[in-house]
């Protein structure tokens, strides 16, 4: 069963400053998600698109406009503020810049929300030590936040976050402001969050890497919309969405920008042949028997580029075929067809 279910939600905003007034903007329009508990789901789009609004509805920080939001089996949408703070209390948060107290210790910042809970002293200290050592901080308990690196900043921020032992974390950008090293140590605590833990997660990123070390699912959004979603290998290796495709370009070498395309063409003026590589498909095996049965056709490849997610090739190949005609003829009539096609 879903652990998280939002059922056509849209939020809107007043549009802000003079002269607006009764302008909104749609912030998230009529998004239908359903979230498995104990998945990792990342949700990626461009900046404006409604990430961290979608965020703040499941956290119940904000009241939807329309629509039906329900986390682990209570209808967010429809509780009082008193049964809010409870549910709050089942989800816990890391934010890019952190969020600390500075002026406390990193022992007092994870205790923070055990003080507000009301957790006596003697469990507090069993449990801010135990979460410490989780994190891998345990020697830091008395350093102040401003002499920690940033790594080691989120980390306090991850043990604060699951102090109360949520079963749903969200992360908003939360390695966003670390350097690739630091936000590979960054994932690896959150990995132990949800493998260990079985803490559901919920993470926004800009960053590609982030969503295939991490999620098992990916959501796009564009504009407020939904415009994609399903499990990471489905959706990157066949991604329908524009916004999908161009995330996707940083990831693996795709097609050709329209630039790029012209270059390309002016060095590689034969036809050409685009091939969709997944795990699931021959087509390097089928493109190297069409060149062995034909030997005076010359297939190159000119562009292109594989990756991995979870383990699992995909990626994109473009050959130009030259040699001559009736040899290219051939090889074309052989080859286009499943996840091969001819690029004009
Ligand atoms: N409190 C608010 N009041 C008015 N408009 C808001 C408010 N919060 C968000 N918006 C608007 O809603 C839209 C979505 O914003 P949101 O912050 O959810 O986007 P985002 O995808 O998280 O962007 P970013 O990647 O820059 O963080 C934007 O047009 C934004 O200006
Ligand atoms: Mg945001």
């Amino acid at each position: 069963m879903a652990l998280i279910t939002l059922d056509g939600v849209t939020k809107t905003y007043p549009v802000p400053g003079r002269g607006q007034r009764g302008r909104t903007v749609v912030a998230v329009d009529d998004a239908s998600l359903e979230i498995a508990e104990g998945s990792v789901t990342a949700i990626i789009g461009y900046s404006g698109a409604g990430k961290s609004t979608l965020v703040r509805l499941v956290n119940a920080l904000e009241p939807a406009t329309s629509g039906r939001i329900v986390v682990d089996g209570r209808e967010i949408t429809a509780l009082r503020e008193r049964q809010l703070r409870a549910a709050r209390r089942d989800i816990g948060m890391i934010f890019q810049q952190f969020n600390l107290l500075e002026s406390k210790t990193v022992f007092k910042n994870v205790e923070f929300p055990l003080r507000i809970a009301g957790v006596p002293k003697a469990e507090r200290v069993r449990r801010v030590t135990e979460l410490l050592e989780f994190v891998g901080l345990s020697d830091r308990a008395k350093n102040y936040p401003e002499q920690l690196s940033g790594g080691q900043k989120q980390r306090v921020g991850i043990a604060r976050a699951l102090a109360t032992s949520p079963r749903i974390l969200l992360a908003d950008e939360a390695t966003s402001a670390l350097d690739p090293e630091t936000t590979e140590e960054v994932l690896a605590v959150l990995r132990r969050v949800n493998r260990d833990l079985g803490v559901t997660i919920l993470i926004i990123t800009h960053e590609m890497d982030v969503v295939r070390a991490l999620a098992d699912h990916v959501v796009v959004m564009e504009n407020g919309v939904i415009v994609e979603q399903g499990p990471v290998y489905e959706t990157f290796s066949n991604p329908q969405s524009e916004v999908t495709k161009r995330f996707l370009h940083t990831l693996v070498r795709q097609v050709p920008g329209d630039g790029e395309f012209d270059e390309l063409r002016s060095r590689h003026p034969g036809r050409l042949l685009s091939a969709r590589v997944l795990e699931t498909n021959d087509v390097q095996s089928r493109i190297e028997q069409a060149v062995a049965r034909r030997p005076d056709a010359i297939i190159e490849l000119v562009y292109g580029g594989v990756s991995t997610v979870r383990g699992r090739g995909f990626g994109y190949l473009l050959y130009e075929v030259t040699g001559p005609d009736q040899a290219v003829d051939q090889v074309f009539a052989e080859l286009v067809g499943d996840d091969i096609d001819e690029v004009r």
